[in-house]
């Protein structure tokens, strides 16, 4: 069998992750080195796939606080690059994924200290004071990170080459291209496609623009913003339907100047106006756990019979609340308990009890905030009663795998009934548990190895994973956690 990720002859390419845990990413940028990390196809985990399997099994209880936010962890080590001074971290989650932005601000020159666990030191270097990497800035998996260190890199007088692993190099970056080439980057090399590895060439000073964002995505309107923070002018982005706005949010807590005005129609959408060549300043950032991580073991305590769990502290920001939005409609018993403010997000404790789930329509324009969370829907919705019509997913196709087709993949291989509409997903449950016994394909995608995982708790049969490995890049403790709560999670496929 050959995987994503092989170099074709059946053998996966070698591990390719930060060096030193940080990336050493030193030595000489020649185009020697670049041509051979080109023809290099690296993917974020060791040579073999690793198969798990989650087995049926007794209720799941207890309480858990789920990892920092992903999206918060990259933008902290990207602003405490971009700051004078130094910011501190808290609840940083140490995946994967978020190392890989830290080891970039690295090598563009922030000093970086681990403290202690999720406790990380940043020393910035300020706006205009970045170096150019020694080296190819490796992202392995991480689309945000790498996204974001574009704008960066796209705004300032820097060079740099991004890479990653297999799904990063198949992931679409014209959509950040294009922008900062309207912002004056060049670049100066890129895969067909405009994909990685591609190397880009910053400007002296950007020019400011006024940008309307072809799709709704967090990760296009922030790379234009951290472009616009070395431009001297008024740099504004425009959305039709507003997404998750930590970018705008963590920025003014740095020291910048961010209107956010409701635009659009029935004001769903968002003008967000950044005023260029502010002086941001290191600050304490504190991670609210991540509502995408906390949606595997939320959804598992809903499906698996006589469960109770609690998960602490989990953001509630109103644009990253769709899946709980969608859930509660389908009748699950989600209580929010003492709310309050951490780090200028909204978190609360959420009480989950196992629950009757029904089908429900989920509207499109819910999409941006549950972005993340439709293979796990998915999975719940093939344990609800009815039938699950999930509108306007184009966007899945995307992400880390085409979400869409695996997770179709996986519905299919368990024996849950669903079909694709254009760019919707239906779901049909019997009020049951699905028969289960699948083993599901999951390129590349830590998102389509949790969710099946957390459907083989509550399955006729268990459920195999073709890979956990990539569960790391945003939930690393994911295993432990699980079973902590009494979930059945073994190494290898169901005997
Ligand atoms: C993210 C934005 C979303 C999401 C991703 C994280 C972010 O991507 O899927 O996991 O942190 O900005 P898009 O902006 O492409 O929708």
């Amino acid at each position: 069998m050959t995987r994503a990720g092989s170099h074709g002859n059946g053998r996966p390419s070698r591990r390719a992750r930060p060096a030193g845990g940080l990336g050493n990413l030193s030595g000489a940028d020649t185009p020697q080195r670049s041509a051979r990390v080109r023809r290099k196809i690296p993917v974020s985990h060791d040579s073999e796939p690793q198969p798990v399997t989650a087995h049926p099994g007794g209720p799941l209880n207890g309480a858990l606080k789920p990892p920092g936010d992903k999206s918060i962890s990259h933008r902290a080590m990207i602003l405490g690059l971009l700051a004078i001074g130094e910011t501190r971290v808290e609840g940083l989650l140490e995946g994967d994924d978020v190392l890989r932005t830290a080891a970039a601000a690295k090598a563009l020159g922030a000093q970086i200290t681990r403290e202690g666990e999720g406790r990380w030191r940043i020393i910035g270097v300020g706006i205009g004071g970045m170096q150019d990497p020694a080296d190819v800035l490796d992202f392995g998996n991480a689309g945000t990170g790498s996204r974001l260190m574009m704008g960066v890199v796209g705004g300032q007088p820097v060079t740099a080459t991004f890479d990653g692993d297999a799904s990063l190099r198949k992931r679409p970056m014209r959509r950040i291209l294009d922008p900062i080439l309207k912002m004056g980057a060049q670049v100066v090399s890129e895969a067909e496609g405009g994909r990685v590895p591609l190397t880009l060439k910053g400007p002296r000073e950007a020019i400011p623009i006024r940008y309307e964002l072809p799709v709704a995505s967090a990760q296009i309107k922030s790379a234009v913003l951290l472009a616009g923070l070395n431009a001297p002018g008024t740099t504004t982005v425009i959305e039709k339907a507003a997404s998750r706005d930590h970018t705008e949010r963590m920025l003014r807590l740095f020291g910048a100047e961010v209107s956010v005005t409701p635009s659009g129609e029935g004001g769903h959408g968002r003008t967000v106006t950044l005023t260029g060549q502010p002086t941001l300043r290191g600050t304490d950032v504190i991670v609210p756990a991540d509502p995408s991580s906390a949606a595997f073991p939320l959804v598992a305590a809903l499906i698996v019979p006589g469960s109770e769990v609690t998960l602490r502290g989990v953001m509630m920001n109103p644009l990253r609340t769709g899946l709980i939005t969608t859930l509660v409609e389908m009748g699950a018993d989600i209580e929010r308990l003492d709310e309050r403010e951490e780090g200028g997000e909204t978190v609360a404790d959420l009480r989950v009890r196992a629950s009757r789930l029904k089908g429900v329509d989920v509207p499109a324009e819910r999409a941006p905030s549950m972005i993340d969370e439709y293979p796990i829907l998915a999975v719940a919705a093939a344990f609800a009663d009815g039938t699950t019509r999930m509108n306007g997913l184009h966007e899945l196709r995307v992400k880390e795998s085409d979400r869409l087709a695996a997770v179709a993949a996986g519905l299919a291989a368990n024996g849950v009934t669903y079909a694709i509409e254009g760019d919707d997903l239906i779901v049909t449950g019997n009020g049951g548990a699905p028969t289960g016994g699948g083993t599901v394909a999951t390129h590349l995608d830590h998102r389509i190895a949790m969710a099946f995982l957390v459907m083989g708790l509550a399955a006729g049969q268990p459920v195999t994973v073709d890979d956990g490995a990539m569960i790391a890049t945003s939930f690393p403790s994911f295993r432990p956690t699980m079973l902590a709560l009494g979930a059945r999670i073994e190494d290898g496929a169901a005997a």
